[in-house]
């Protein structure tokens, strides 16, 4: 472990710097990644993450950075959070799989493609229709990373004042400069949708192709993914600026059977017909799947039963199936 960072990280802790012990620790992990000490690399991650994941005897290793702000310092401009969910919550298609995957592994060992001259994939767009996942998928990588989740509040990025949305944004990629963190742009599109007036559409085409250009100049630690489910609000030609367009699609009534599987282990049931279920739930997003086994679980306990049982089960699907979604 090279003398060097040791000494960062040490100047940094009695500073209080949390992202300079941030940036020296994940210096730290890239040098034993590079020596393939994976399981070491691994640990240290999970250790850094703050809580995500790592089985600590005390509470948190670290405390998370404060968010980025706005000009004036009244709003924060982001949510900075250790990630709570997994990969291994997540139903997807196995070309999505894949992709989350490969960049799990992929990004530890940045360094390696950097002295090979390979480009990174580093700027991810999730595209896809609402409730299959883009939120989850992009926490989870925080998690399986280790990093501390960014969640961009848009509507507080985005401001009335002439080009201080184009600020916002630069606080943003500024704070991602500094240290390693998953960054998501949770529905970018409505970066320009600040005011409902038709003639604005120009305006939000040139924040939104402001945001692309800023993300396409980005150099720093951080992963930074943007997610819509309007893709067509954005220009094709602009898709290129991402190293990678993952699209996240309605589950098929298998996914949908093992979705209902998943998430009916952590729920006392009896008599469940999981393949009826799931068929009757054809064509509704992930999101509906898990309404209907938390609705099921809802009625079960307010009628002072133990187990949800089947009757449970299909009012939960009359009732998700009777809104939109
Ligand atoms: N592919 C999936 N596998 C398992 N659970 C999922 C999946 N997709 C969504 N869910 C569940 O549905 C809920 C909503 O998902 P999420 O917020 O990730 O959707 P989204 O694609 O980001 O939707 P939106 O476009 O509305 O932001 C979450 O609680 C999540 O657990
Ligand atoms: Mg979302």
């Amino acid at each position: 472990m090279a003398g060097r960072h040791l000494k960062e990280m040490f100047a940094a802790f009695h500073r209080h710097d949390e992202l300079a012990f941030r940036r020296a620790a994940m210096e730290v992990i890239e040098e034993e990644q590079g020596k393939h000490h994976y399981a070491l690399a691994r640990d240290l991650q999970r250790l850094l993450a703050a809580g995500g994941g790592a089985t600590l005897d005390s509470g948190d290793v670290l405390v998370l950075p404060d968010p980025p702000m706005d000009r004036d310092g009244d709003w924060s401009l982001a949510a900075v959070r250790a990630p709570q969910v997994d990969l291994a919550q997540l139903i997807v298609q196995p070309k999505v799989s894949r992709v989350l995957d490969q960049v799990a592994a992929e990004v530890p060992r940045w360094s390696e493609l950097d002295r090979h001259a390979v480009p990174r994939r580093q700027r991810f767009l999730f595209q896809g229709p609402p409730g299959c996942g883009k939120t989850t998928a992009a926490e989870a990588l925080a998690s399986e990373l280790g990093r501390p989740f960014v969640l961009v509040r848009i509507d507080a990025v985005v401001s009335s004042y002439l080009g201080e949305t184009a600020s916002n944004l630069r606080r943003v990629l500024d704070f991602a400069n500094q240290a390693p963190f998953v960054v998501l742009f949770d529905e970018f599109d409505s970066l320009g949708r600040g005011r409902d007036d038709a003639a604005e559409h120009g305006e939000m085409k040139r924040v939104v192709t402001a945001f692309l250009q800023m993300i396409d100049q980005y150099r720093g630690p951080s992963v930074l993914i943007a997610a819509t489910n309007h893709p067509g609000l954005l220009d094709t030609a602009l898709w290129r600026r991402f190293d990678e367009v993952v699209t996240f699609d309605r589950p098929s009534v298998h996914d949908i059977r093992r979705l209902l599987r998943h998430r009916l282990r952590s729920v006392p049931h009896s008599a469940v017909n999981i393949d009826e279920t799931a068929s009757r739930l054809k064509g509704l997003p992930h999101a509906a799947v898990e309404k209907v086994v938390w609705d099921a679980r809802r009625t079960a306990v307010l009628a002072g039963r133990d187990k949800v049982g089947s009757a449970d089960m299909a009012e939960a699907v009359i009732g998700v199936r009777s809104r939109p979604w």
